[in-house]
């Protein structure tokens, strides 16, 4: 799906902001570029999230997208929180010095949590499945 692709390409631009939590802050202009182009994108986003992409399928381990049904249930708030994070993203634009840039930089990895924390399916380590408990390893290792 194209959103995908967008929040990849989103990632790949934040890799040199979210860095500079632990090192040194080197050519200030290109993270504020980076940042500017990040804000325009995500003031796409919620564009690209149609009713009919509403697809998420608990079931699966590889689902088609991890973007969960609520947003559609509560496309306000979901809409609210991609413009907080455009707006961290233009506050990074605009901020000057290394101590500013790291601030702006974290607000804007919050921006980026945030949203994902309701919105988007958490990682979940296989399920274990009821046969396991019954699983008797007693006489698979003839134990008895
Ligand atoms: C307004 C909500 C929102 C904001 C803000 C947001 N995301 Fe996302 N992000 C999502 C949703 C929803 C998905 C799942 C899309 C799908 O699977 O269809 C996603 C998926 C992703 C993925 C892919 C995860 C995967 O395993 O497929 C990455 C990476 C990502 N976002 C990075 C970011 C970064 C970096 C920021 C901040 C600069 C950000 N996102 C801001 C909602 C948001």
């Amino acid at each position: 799906m194209a959103r995908q692709e967008l929040m990849e390409h989103i990632e790949i631009l934040m890799e040199p902001i979210d860095t500079i939590q632990v090192k040194e802050v080197r050519d200030a202009d290109t993270l504020r570029a980076a940042a500017e182009t990040i804000g325009a994108m995500l003031l796409a986003l919620p564009h690209l999230f149609p009713p009919t992409t509403n697809l998420y399928d608990p079931k699966v381990q590889m689902p088609a997208t991890l973007a969960l049904p609520r947003i559609w249930t509560d496309f306000g708030t979901f809409y609210q929180l991609a413009g907080a994070a455009a707006s961290a993203s233009e506050a990074m634009g605009s901020a000057q010095g290394a101590t500013q840039l790291r601030a702006a930089s974290k607000q804007l990895r919050s921006s980026c949590d945030a949203c994902h924390a309701l919105f988007l399916r958490a990682y979940l380590p296989p399920k274990v499945q009821d046969s396991d408990y019954k699983f008797d390893f007693d006489s698979a290792l003839h134990r008895k």
